[in-house]
């Protein structure tokens, strides 16, 4: 019996010159053999983000998507789950709006290494995801910034500064912003992390990131807002307009991203299924270390290719 490969189809357009190339050739159901996903995840390293449109998935078909980059995390260490999906987050416009820039869940020791998120209500206008390219980034920082950005370490946690004061929260907002925090965490990771597979190296910081070891608050901010202003040039920014069928797939190591909200009071739902990571490693060759927060029933641990050991391991 022959089997056709999916990926002697795949075509790649690039959507920008530094970052996201959006894909044809995977098909409706995103059913892939062995070969496409070795394509996707070469495509992935390049572009960092994937786009698909003209899909036809449900949770289940967006998890097995998931499912061939690496072992899943489950939706969120502190948020729940969409009911009998455990590893499907909802990014819903009820639940509040994610614009501000951040890389997913950076605040736990081993952070997604891929998310997928896909349209489930797209509002009418506005709405859009902005990914931004780390890399370009990290490559756009003049000599001396780099290399001093190389010796920096940030602590990252989920009790960070929200854009929102509590006192203008309503009861719902200060709820759900409990229910985020319900488990302090704190991690320290590097701020030039080294892609394991590709040796690319990104400024890895974004929201969560909110003191630089060793500096007080004040220079910590200065410091982390200079860096950022590289990661959110226009130039390393893909725009992803949403459309009903649309997945995208990004590399989580080396992006960050904000959901734009210029979409008034419009219902607006993404489904978030995220590929558990690796430990992340500094331009000196360390690792992150956690300094509070339990997440072992979020992520396992994967290595810096595809295998997965099970948390706590050495
Ligand atoms: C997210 O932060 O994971 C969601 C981004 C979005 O809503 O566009």
């Amino acid at each position: 019996m022959t089997t056709t490969s999916t990926s002697t189809r795949l075509e790649f357009r690039k959507l920008t010159g530094r970052i996201g190339a959006e894909v044809t050739g995977a098909g409706p159901a995103l059913e892939l053999d062995a070969g496409t996903v070795t394509a996707l995840r070469a495509a992935l390293n390049e572009h960092k983000a994937l786009v698909f449109r003209g899909i036809s998935i449900d949770d289940e078909g967006q998890q097995r998507f998931a499912r061939y980059f690496g072992e899943l995390t489950t939706a969120h260490p502190t948020v729940p789950a969409v009911a009998g999906a455990p590893n499907v987050l909802p990014v819903d416009s009820e639940d509040g709006r994610s614009n501000h820039w951040h890389t997913d869940v950076t605040f736990v020791l081993n952070p997604p290494q891929a998310s997928t998120l896909r349209s489930v209500v797209v509002p009418p206008y506005g709405g859009e995801t902005l990914i931004a390219s780390a890399a370009a980034a990290y490559r756009d920082l003049p000599a001396p910034l780099r290399d001093f950005a190389g010796t920096l370490w940030a602590v990252h946690t989920n009790d960070y500064d929200y854009a929102i004061p509590p006192e203008s929260l309503d009861e719902a907002e200060r709820e759900r912003r409990a229910v985020f925090i319900s488990i302090r965490y704190e991690t320290v990771h590097p701020v030039v992390r080294v892609h394991p597979l590709t040796g690319e190296r990104g400024l890895f910081i974004g929201g969560f990131a909110q003191r630089i070891v060793g500096l007080s608050t004040g220079e910590s901010r200065d410091i982390l807002r200079l860096l950022q202003a590289y990661v959110t040039r226009p130039e390393n920014v893909l725009r992803l307009a949403w459309e009903p069928g649309q997945l995208v797939l990004f590399d989580n190591r080396i992006t960050q991203h904000y959901a734009i909200d210029n979409y008034d009071d419009a219902p607006r739902r993404l489904n978030r299924v995220t590929v558990a990571g690796d430990v992340p490693v500094g331009a000196d060759g360390k690792q992150s270390y956690a300094l509070k927060g339990d997440a072992s029933h979020y992520t396992p641990v994967a290595g810096a290719g595809r295998g997965v050991s099970s948390p706590g391991a050495s």
